[in-house]
């Protein structure tokens, strides 16, 4: 499409909410409106709202104010992909699903839209993907505290969740020490270690276990007996709702049928910190953070990315450069082709800095 018939964009947030959306929502709306003169539509739910025509104009006002606001204004969902969209259940109870494309493309056309910003993880870009055989023209915008897109060195939300973990874990050094105790803290990223890995060495946790490394629970038991005999030290472990025992699966704690990425990881803390109790009679708890990491306002870090993510997503709509997804690579804004990015994680490989870092620190990695 060349670049001076866009006249119309819509914005739509996808998949799990992230501190920074409202930020993008922003960049993107007001860079559209001061610097191009186009349209601005809201599409409410994520890819749901575009199923559903729920479509609304945004103006400066709108916008304004939120900078600093969790969540987003637009509302999301991670259950609707419009090329495997639930529209019921059989009679065992299962989903059944459909290809919705037409109707969010009908959508898409009733409202003259020329392009959209998908503000969204993996999942997200995958569904924008999808469409865009049939004429859907977008651009991608990388959202996830996990942090696990590919061909991005971060992603907006990361920082926060890093941040957020990282003052829990220093709170819980105070009761793990008073009480001799371990204290097992799950923190989220799917399958991606990157918020337990960051959050693990900046609260100087002794262990952390990440879904990329499989943890022996035999040496695990044994760097706590050892740290309690050697100087009666508490043991702080980060592990990752990914992380699983050599030999062992992840722990699982819901499925949902109904979404295109149906796993929920989740428990394993609680499942490590009774192995541990029991193998070394030292006493255990485990902490689950959970939707803490992904709540309230966004750290000074993150929305200045968001701000970055969305000045350069208008850019890129600007130049026709159409079904892109913008990226940062060596501190450079730049940006790749959508279906590079679809269905692919980013996850921490061996030989990544910071395993040497943290083994070099003292830290243990599960072996
Ligand atoms: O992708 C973000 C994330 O918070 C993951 O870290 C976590 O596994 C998942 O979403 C939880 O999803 P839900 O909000 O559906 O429980």
């Amino acid at each position: 499409m060349p670049a001076q018939s866009i006249k119309r964009i819509g914005i739509l947030t996808g998949g799990g909410d992230c501190p920074g959306l409202n930020a993008v929502i922003r960049a993107v709306t007001k860079t559209a409106i001061q610097d191009h003169k186009w349209e601005v539509f809201g599409i409410e739910d994520g890819f749901l709202g575009l199923i559903e025509n729920r479509i609304h104009p945004l103006d400066w006002e709108s916008v304004s104010n939120i900078l600093t606001r969790g969540g987003t204004i637009l509302g999301t969902s991670n259950k609707a992909n419009p090329a495997k969209f639930a529209t019921g259940t059989d009679a065992q109870g299962n989903p059944i699903f459909a290809d919705v494309r037409d109707k969010a493309m009908k959508h898409y056309r009733e409202h003259q839209l020329d392009a959209v910003v998908v503000i969204g993880g993996d999942g997200s870009m995958t569904c924008a993907n999808e469409m865009t055989p049939l004429g859907f023209n977008c651009v991608g915008v990388p959202k996830t505290i996990d942090n696990d897109l590919m061909h991005t060195n971060i992603t907006f939300g990361f920082q926060t969740a890093v941040e957020i973990a990282t003052e829990a874990i220093d709170r819980l050094h105070t009761t793990a020490a008073s009480h001799h105790r371990i204290i097992v803290v799950e923190l989220m990223g799917r399958n991606a270690g990157w918020i337990t890995l960051h959050a693990g060495l900046a609260g100087g946790c002794d262990i952390i276990l990440l879904p990329e490394i499989p943890y022996d629970i035999g040496v695990l038991c044994e760097v706590c007996k050892d740290r309690m005999h050697k100087h009666r030290a508490c043991t702080i472990v980060a592990i990752s709702e990914g992380a699983r025992p050599i030999d062992g699966k992840q722990t699982v704690m819901q499925t949902i049928a109904s979404s295109p990425d149906p796993i929920r990881l989740g428990g394993v803390a609680h499942v490590l910190a009774k192995q541990l109790e029991m193998c070394s009679n030292i006493e255990a708890r485990a902490v689950v953070l959970g939707h803490v990491q992904r709540g309230g306002t966004p750290c000074a870090a993150d929305r200045v990315l968001a701000t970055r993510f969305g000045h350069a997503a208008t850019d890129l709509l600007s130049t026709g450069q159409l079904n892109r997804m913008v990226v940062i690579q060596g501190g450079q804004t730049k940006s790749v082709d959508i279906s590079q990015v679809a269905g692919k994680q980013r996850v921490i490989q061996p030989d990544n800095e910071l395993l040497r870092v943290a083994r070099s620190v003292g830290t243990n990695l599960g072996y």
